[in-house]
């Protein structure tokens, strides 16, 4: 079983029990955020790309926690000037990697990447006996079908308040291609530009496919498991 952490915008935790996995955490200048950078505890930092609202506050957290960065090598140029000496592991897109909790794939996002170089990604994790697939942001893109085959996908992390990414309609069209279980919403409300009404995405995705979507508030976490869309 993994605790899903969620402190607004796309930055949330994975906790396995053993294993503190943070995403994009962006949580100093966030207006969703109700927790401080220096309250957050982490062993691996993830950042999908460098664009200041999932970069946020990850060389600060990843200093403080002795915590490995995980990230595209591009980005290792940010740490070097704001985190000197902070563990980091380059990957890129389609590469694999071995954790103590699990492997780790890099897969592509439709996106920019917020620095000179680099691209944006997003990440499949196989942690506490699931696979969770965590888009970053990103567009709508034919290969998500491709990661949901290659991957098993049991929980699927999405953006849906568009202007910046997917919107609803084609984060809902996401859950098709991935054939994906289970759905967590993020990435919207956070600014009015991104504002959504997440109830709507849930009723258009549970009526266009199998999944079923939790809709996690910020500060609020959720026991991810494997129970059945249908339960
Ligand atoms: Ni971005
Ligand atoms: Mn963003």
């Amino acid at each position: 079983m993994v605790k899903f952490t969620y402190y607004g915008h796309a930055a949330f935790l994975l906790d396995d029990g053993k294993y503190k996995l943070l995403f994009d955490p962006f949580v100093t200048g966030n207006p969703a955020a109700k927790v401080k950078a220096a309250d957050i505890k982490a062993d691996f930092v993830f950042v999908t790309h460098a664009h200041a609202d999932h970069l946020g506050d990850a060389p600060y957290i990843a200093k403080a926690n002795n915590a490995e960065v995980i990230a595209i090598p591009e980005i290792l140029n940010v740490f070097e000037t704001d985190a000197p000496n902070v563990k980091f592991h380059g990957m890129n897109i389609g590469g694999s990697l071995m954790l103590p909790f699990g492997k780790v794939r890099m897969v592509f996002a439709e996106h920019s990447s917020g620095i000179a170089g680099g691209i944006a990604c997003g990440f499949v994790v196989y942690v506490g006996g699931l696979v969770i697939y965590y888009a970053g942001d990103t567009a709508l893109f034919s290969d998500m079908k491709l990661i949901g085959q290659k991957d098993n996908i049991d929980w699927a992390i999405l953006p849906i308040g568009d202007n910046y990414t997917m919107g609803m309609e084609d984060a809902a069209l996401a859950v098709q291609m991935l054939n994906v279980r289970h759905v967590i919403p993020v990435h919207y409300n956070t600014w009015p530009v991104i504002e959504q009404n997440v109830q709507d995405y849930k009723k258009l995705t549970e009526s266009t496919s199998r999944a079923r979507v939790h809709i996690v508030e910020s500060g609020e976490d959720l026991q991810l498991e494997l129970v059945d869309a249908e339960a």
